[in-house]
């Protein structure tokens, strides 16, 4: 389906090379993408390492591409849709333009963009630079099956989708998926730290840490069971396993964890406040 398509990337960065690199390998050619992004160096690494036409400023055969995808920091989205917006179709259906900007809302999006309807936000996450990323996807109430189609493929060149009922719950998904790698992170960090204490060797602890999130989120995306049931299943009781998980019980870990993505969520909504703001 997407080999059929033109796209424009406004922002090259590293968000827009993870999408353009998953594109040309699902065979879309680096013939039908241009990207704009204002700094030289960057265009002649998209250039050189993708193939793609790279300029510095949008003009109307970008704004004319079939599927226009902003990837510029929400605190440079509003600039980028004021360049952006004298270059696109005044008449027809347009074109569908997919943000991934963390923190811009649908319906300032659609303000910015002359009240354009066929929209789409998502959250994409970092692992998305390793093709292994999570997105969350959400659209007004009545954007059409193949829009849709064509943006669960966009995030799909990357990893796997979901879609969300509207910006509530793309704050919802950025404080799960989207924040999501740097809780992983830190629990890395604590059981490197962990086995360091305990007398292994830092990298030892990289590893046996980085190793174990790896197969244990292989194991739970396999199987059909819930993951309570597979943390039971390696929990004897008066166990190794048992100690630990009773000692984070007793320190009301899982609890701070879930405020913590509350806490997420609820910046997530403040940060759209703000971007949106007038
Ligand atoms: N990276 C992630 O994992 C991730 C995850 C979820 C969401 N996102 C979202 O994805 C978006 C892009 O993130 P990123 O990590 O790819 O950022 P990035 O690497 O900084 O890329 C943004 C690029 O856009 C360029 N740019 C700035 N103003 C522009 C304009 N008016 N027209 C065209 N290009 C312009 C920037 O140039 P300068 O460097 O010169 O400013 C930069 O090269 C952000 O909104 C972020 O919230 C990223």
């Amino acid at each position: 389906m997407l080999d059929t398509l033109t796209f424009g990337f406004l922002g090259g960065g590293n968000m827009a090379s993870a999408l353009i690199g998953g594109l040309i390998a699902r065979g879309v050619p680096a013939g039908a993408i241009r990207v704009v992004d204002p700094f030289p160096e960057a265009q002649q690494r998209l250039a050189r390492d993708l193939g793609v036409h790279a300029a510095g400023a949008p003009d109307a055969a970008f704004g004319a591409s079939d599927v226009l995808v902003l990837a510029v920091k929400p605190q440079q989205f509003r600039d980028a849709t004021e360049q952006l917006l004298p270059h696109l179709p005044g008449d027809g259906p347009g074109n569908l333009v997919i943000s991934v900007a963390a923190g811009i809302r649908l319906q300032d999006m659609q303000r910015w963009l002359g009240g354009r309807n066929r929209v789409v936000r998502a959250m994409p996450n970092t692992p998305a630079l390793s093709g292994m990323g999570m997105t969350g996807l959400a659209a007004p109430a009545g954007l059409s099956a193949k829009d849709r189609a064509i943006a669960s493929a966009v995030a799909e060149a990357v990893g796997k989708c979901v879609w969300v009922d509207g910006d509530d719950q793309i704050d919802a998904v950025t404080a799960i998926s989207g924040s999501g790698p740097a809780y992983v992170f830190y629990f890395i960090e604590a059981m490197q730290r962990a086995a360091t204490e305990l007398g292994l060797s830092a990298e030892q602890g990289r590893d046996l840490a980085v190793e174990t999130f790896r197969g244990a989120a292989t194991l739970a995306g396999q199987s059909p069971e819930p993951v309570a049931t597979l943390r039971e299943r390696v929990t004897s009781k008066g166990g190794t396993t048992h100690a630990a998980l009773t000692s984070m019980e007793a320190s009301g870990i899982a609890d701070a964890f879930v405020r913590a993505m509350h806490a997420a969520a609820a910046r997530g909504k403040e940060m759209g406040a703000e971007f949106g703001k007038d």
